[in-house]
């Protein structure tokens, strides 16, 4: 029991990525810490998002893998899934990793306090058992929630969201995805590499918005060829159970029946239960609390940080802003991030993954361009591999003497894109020119010489493009 309004360095209310990461970085440069969180440290990311999810698309992976084996002289029979071991598996992975975290945080001396938390005037996190807290500063880190739509509340039953997907004990055989952003290209490419039928209902004209096109024309093929069926532009009208299924109303007088709706529309922040009165903190209209660069709220000494302010919904971006904060509460000095440069990864199949502006968003960004492209399919490795599917794209600005400039995005889709930004995001990051890249000397025979010879490309000396 920790002892009524103990004083602490920093008190976080969240104990997710941004809330974890200020904790471990933070005790780290000897801060004293303590980190309350209702549910379990890790957050959506480690318990009911990006850890879970992945672990399930490594199943699918699998699964295309034996089934593909005879290809390789690997004879084998015919693969089948039980998913309750896959599930098994799952959370034998998330386990494992709370259990380090866990070990981590409390050889840091990091008090962790079970309960919700709110914040009051003068710094003052109460806990919902009683327990007081005082910090010096304190970081705000509640996290988001999935978004649902009117007509498609979780139902225990047919309708989902990211959160029941992943504890499910038994496929669907069929199911409707609403909405085809980062999730719902994910549910819907492992659901279907495991042998259900699935259907997305996406209500812009593309999928995965914010990508460059060319990426998305990769996976929308890719997703045809493998029979998920895509709709674009339509809106769902509600659904009606019966006793087999869900016949989801869509579009013109559309309509499908399936085993279960997966509902991918977003996140928002979990701003409602902070309390916050006697406090300067502001919310914005859609919930999400207002900070500036240095991520610092109206309230002197009190941050915010991760899916509860309106930046990418990255775990790895909430690590980010919580080292600026402990550095800004370290007095020191810290550099903002640049928003437009994080590093965005999604793990369908196949994966995607870019940094920077795509080639839509740099020309409406008035920038004169020239991008060069280069597919998987001439890449030695991608061939043995067996996973040709992709490309690199890379955007630069065009110099008046219509040679590449500075290089604005790096856009990835194919085997293992995910693994292979980092290059692309340092050639962002530090904006440098194709010239100099093309320097680097990349491995052979691996993938990234895929990236490698899209920006020799762009010096107008390409090898093979
Ligand atoms: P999202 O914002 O990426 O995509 C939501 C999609 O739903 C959009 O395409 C939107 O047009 C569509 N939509 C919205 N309302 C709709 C409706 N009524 N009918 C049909 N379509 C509708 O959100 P998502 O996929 O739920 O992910 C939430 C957040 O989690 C994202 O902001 C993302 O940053 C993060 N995330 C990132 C991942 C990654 O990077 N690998 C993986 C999963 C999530």
């Amino acid at each position: 029991m920790v002892p009524t309004a103990e004083q602490f360095d920093v008190v976080i209310i969240g104990g997710g990525p941004g809330g974890y990461a200020a904790a471990l970085y933070g005790a780290n440069a000897g801060l004293n810490i303590a980190v309350v969180e209702k549910d379990k440290v890790g957050g959506t990311c480690l318990h009911r998002g990006c850890i879970p999810a992945k672990e399930f698309l490594e199943t699918a992976h699998v699964y295309r893998t034996v089934a593909g084996a005879k290809e390789f002289g690997v004879v084998s029979e015919q693969p089948t899934v039980e998913f309750a071991t896959s599930q098994a598996r799952k959370q034998k992975v998330v386990d494992q990793l709370w259990k380090g975290l866990q070990g981590l945080m409390k050889k840091r001396k990091i008090t962790t306090i079970e309960g919700t938390g709110t914040l009051h005037g003068g710094k003052t996190v109460r806990v919902d058992d009683g327990t007081e807290l005082k910090g010096r500063h304190v970081i705000l880190a509640s996290g988001s929630l999935p978004r649902t739509i009117p007509g498609f509340e979780p139902d225990g039953r047919y309708v989902m969201t990211s959160d029941e997907v992943l504890s499910l004990d038994r496929l669907p055989t069929s199911a409707v995805v609403i909405g085809g952003g980062a999730i719902g290209c994910e549910f819907a490419s492992m659901m279907s590499d495991l042998g259900a039928q699935v259907t997305i209902l996406e209500a812009l004209p593309k999928l995965l918005p914010g990508c460059d096109k060319d990426v998305v024309d990769v996976v929308a093929r890719s997703f045809k060829r493998r029979g998920i069926d895509v709709h674009l532009g339509v809106k769902v009208h509600g659904h009606e159970p019966g006793d087999t299924g869900t016949t989801v109303k869509y579009g013109e007088g559309e309509q499908i029946t399936v085993d279960a709706v997966v509902v991918s529309v977003g996140r928002r922040p979990l701003s409602e239960n902070l309390g916050l009165d006697g406090t300067a903190v502001e919310l914005d209209e859609r919930g999400f609390v207002r900070v500036d660069e240095r991520l610092r709220t109206a309230e002197p000494g009190v941050y915010a940080v991760g899916d509860l302010v309106a930046t990418p919904a990255l775990a790895h971006v909430g690590f980010a802003e919580a080292i600026v904060a402990i550095k800004d509460i370290l007095g020191e000095d810290p550099l903002p991030i640049d928003y437009g440069k994080v590093p965005w990864c999604i793990y369908c199949h196949p994966e995607v993954a870019f940094a920077g502006l795509s080639e839509e968003a740099a020309v409406e960004a008035g920038y004169d361009v020239i991008t060069k492209k280069d597919p998987y399919a001439g890449n030695g490795r991608a061939i043995i591999v067996g996973e040709t599917e992709g490309l690199v794209k890379v955007i630069a600005e065009k110099l008046p003497d219509g040679r590449a400039g500075r290089i604005l995005g790096v856009h990835m889709v194919g085997p293992w894109v995910t693994e292979q930004l980092g290059q692309g995001y340092l050639a962002v990051n530090w904006e440098a020119v194709p010239d100099e890249v093309a320097q680097f000397i990349q491995p052979h025979p691996t993938m990234s010489e895929v990236f490698g010879e899209t920006v020799l490309a762009l010096t107008g000396r390409g090898l093979h493009a």
